[in-house]
C-alpha cells in the first residue's frame, strides 16, 4: 500500500477540470483511499491542462438525452407527486421533498427526520432538498498538493453512496421506513396499474420486466428533478448578483460575515461567487464532505442506543471508491444553503430545528459546548472518530472561554442574508 504512484498511472488517472473559481489539481480514481491517507505521497505534480482522459466519467451524470426531455420531465412531475406508489398509498416523493419546503421535509413528524408511509416508521436520516441535484457530480476523491489527507466530493446522499440520479428513487420505494413496497415485483406490480403506464412506455420502452419497469420510473423522476424547474435560480441573492435587486445593509452585512475566513467561514464549504451574473455558481456548497461535530438528536428513536452511530462517508459501501478508512467516520455531504429557511429541520440528523441554532451552533460549538452538547463534545460519534472533527478554520478555530466566531447580532446577520436564498416561486 505505500510504494507511490507512477507518473504514467498519475497521467492516466488524474484530470483537470475547470471548475471556474475551484481548480481541481488532482483527481484520484480507483486508487484506495488508504493509500494516500497511509502513505502521504505529497508529490503529485499538475497535470498538463491538454491531459484530461476522465473529464467524461466526472461530468454530472444527471445529464441525458434531450430527444423526449419535455415529456420526460412532465411524467416525472407526475410520479414525483404520486401517492399510490407506497404502502400503504398515500405517500409520494413529495411528502418527504415538499415544494413547500423547499423540497425537503418531514412528512408530519416533529423531531428531525420524516415518517415513513406507516405510522412510527421513521427515515434513517433528515430529507435533504432535491433541488439543484442537476449540478452533483459523481462521488470522486480528490488530493490536492499540499494537503494532509484526500478529500471526497459528490454522489447523492449524505454520505455520497449513488452516482446515478436514477438509480436513487428505488432506494425510497423499497425502503420500509419510507415508502415501503416488499420488492421489485409488487412496486412494478403498482406502476404497470398507474394512470401513465402507457406514457412512460411510449418514452421508455416495455415494464413487463419489473427492474426495467422501476429503472423507467427512475429515469423519469431523473427528468424531472434536473429540469429547470427544480433549479429556478429565482432568489434575492440571484437578482442581486444579476444587478435586479440590492441587499438590504443586513442581508449585506451577512453576506460578508458569511465570507469573511476569519469569522464565519462559511463560505470555505458553501461556495459562491457574488461577482459575476452566473448563479450557478453559486450553488452554496461545493459538494464536499466534512465532519461538522453536530450533536445527538437524543429524540431519534434508534439514539436510545447508546452504541447506534451515524458515521457517514466511512459506512458508505461502494466497491469502486475506498472511502471506509476511519479518517472519513463522522464526514457528510455537504447540503447546499438554496431555499435553507424553508427547511423545518437541519443537518443530516435533523439535531435542529431552528436556522438560528445552527448558526448560533457553528459560532459557538467549540466556545459553549455544553450549550449544544448534552454529554461530551460531539457526542454524536464514538470517542475514537471525535478527533476528526473540523477544528482547523473560522467558524471551529476557537477554544472554551474565548469570544464566539459570530456575536448575537452577526449570527442574526447571517440567518437573515441566508432568506434571500429562497427562491421566488416554487412549483
Ligand atoms: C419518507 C421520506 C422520503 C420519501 C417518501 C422520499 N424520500 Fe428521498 N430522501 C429522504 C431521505 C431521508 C434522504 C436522505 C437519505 C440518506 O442520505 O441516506 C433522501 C434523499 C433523496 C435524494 C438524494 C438527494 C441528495 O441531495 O443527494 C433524492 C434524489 C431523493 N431522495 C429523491 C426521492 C424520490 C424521487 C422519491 C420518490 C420516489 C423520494 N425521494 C421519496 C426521504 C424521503
Ligand atoms: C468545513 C465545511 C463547512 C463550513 C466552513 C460550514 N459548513 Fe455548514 N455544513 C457543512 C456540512 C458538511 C454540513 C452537514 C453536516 C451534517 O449534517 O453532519 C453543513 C450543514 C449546514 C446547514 C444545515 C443545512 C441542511 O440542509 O440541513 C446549515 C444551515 C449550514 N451548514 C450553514 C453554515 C453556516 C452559516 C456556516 C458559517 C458560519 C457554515 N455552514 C460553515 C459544511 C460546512
Amino acid at each position: 500500500m505505500s510504494q507511490p504512484i507512477s507518473a504514467a498511472t498519475r497521467g492516466a488517472m488524474n484530470a483537470r477540470v475547470g471548475l471556474g473559481a475551484v481548480t481541481v489539481v488532482a483527481v484520484v480514481s480507483a486508487l484506495t483511499l488508504t493509500h494516500f491517507v497511509h502513505s502521504r505521497v505529497r508529490s503529485v505534480a499538475p497535470t498538463p491542462l491538454d491531459s484530461a482522459p476522465q473529464i467524461a466519467t466526472l461530468k454530472a451524470t444527471t445529464e441525458r438525452p434531450v430527444v423526449h426531455e419535455a415529456a420526460l420531465r412532465a411524467l416525472g412531475k407526475r410520479i414525483f407527486f404520486d401517492q399510490n406508489l407506497s404502502e400503504p398509498a398515500g405517500t409520494s416523493c413529495a411528502s418527504c421533498h415538499d415544494p413547500a419546503h423547499g423540497f425537503a421535509g418531514n412528512n408530519g413528524s416533529k423531531f428531525g427526520v420524516a415518517q415513513g408511509s406507516r405510522a412510527g416508521h421513521f427515515a434513517a436520516r433528515n430529507t435533504p432538498s432535491v433541488m439543484y441535484l442537476k449540478y452533483a457530480r459523481r462521488f470522486h476523491l480528490h488530493w490536492e498538493e499540499d494537503a494532509p489527507v484526500v478529500d471526497a466530493y459528490g454522489g447523492f446522499f449524505w454520505d455520497g453512496r449513488v452516482d446515478d440520479l436514477a438509480d436513487v428513487p428505488k432506494q425510497p420505494l423499497l425502503n420500509p421506513d419510507e415508502m415501503n413496497n416488499a420488492n421489485v415485483s409488487e412496486l412494478a406490480h403498482k406502476i404497470a396499474k398507474s394512470e401513465y403506464a402507457e406514457e412512460l412506455t411510449r418514452e421508455l420502452g416495455s415494464l413487463a420486466d419489473p427492474d426495467q419497469a422501476v429503472r423507467a420510473v427512475g429515469e423519469a423522476l431523473a427528468a424531472y428533478l434536473t429540469s429547470p424547474e427544480l433549479a429556478p435560480f429565482s432568489s434575492k441573492y440571484d437578482r442581486y448578483i444579476r444587478h435586479e435587486a440590492d441587499l438590504s445593509a443586513q442581508e449585506a452585512r451577512g453576506l460578508r460575515l458569511f465570507k469573511d475566513s476569519a469569522k464565519g467561514g462559511c463560505s470555505e464549504c458553501h461556495k459562491l461567487n457574488d461577482t459575476i451574473p452566473s448563479p450557478e455558481r453559486s450553488l452554496f456548497t461545493d459538494y464536499g464532505f466534512d465532519a461538522v461535530g453536530v450533536p445527538r438528536n437524543r429524540k431519534l428513536p434508534v439514539s436510545a442506543d447508546p452504541a447506534h452511530f451515524d458515521l457517514g462517508l466511512c459506512a458508505r459501501p461502494n466497491p469502486r471508491f475506498h472511502s471506509e478508512a476511519p479518517e472519513f467516520c463522522g464526514a457528510f455531504r455537504t447540503p447546499s444553503l438554496r431555499n435553507v429557511a424553508l427547511r423545518e429541520s437541519f443537518m443530516h440528523n435533523g439535531a435542529f430545528s431552528s436556522l438560528r441554532d445552527v448558526v448560533a451552533f457553528y459560532a459557538s460549538r467549540s466556545v459553549t459546548p455544553n450549550r449544544w452538547y448534552h454529554g461530551p463534545q460531539f457526542d454524536d460519534l464514538p470517542k475514537q472518530y471525535r478527533q476528526n472533527v473540523n477544528i482547523d478554520k473560522a467558524p471551529y478555530n476557537r477554544h472554551i472561554g474565548d469570544k464566539p466566531a459570530l456575536n448575537e447580532h452577526e449570527i442574526d446577520d447571517v440567518v437573515v442574508f441566508l432568506g434571500t436564498l429562497t427562491d421566488a416561486s416554487l412549483p
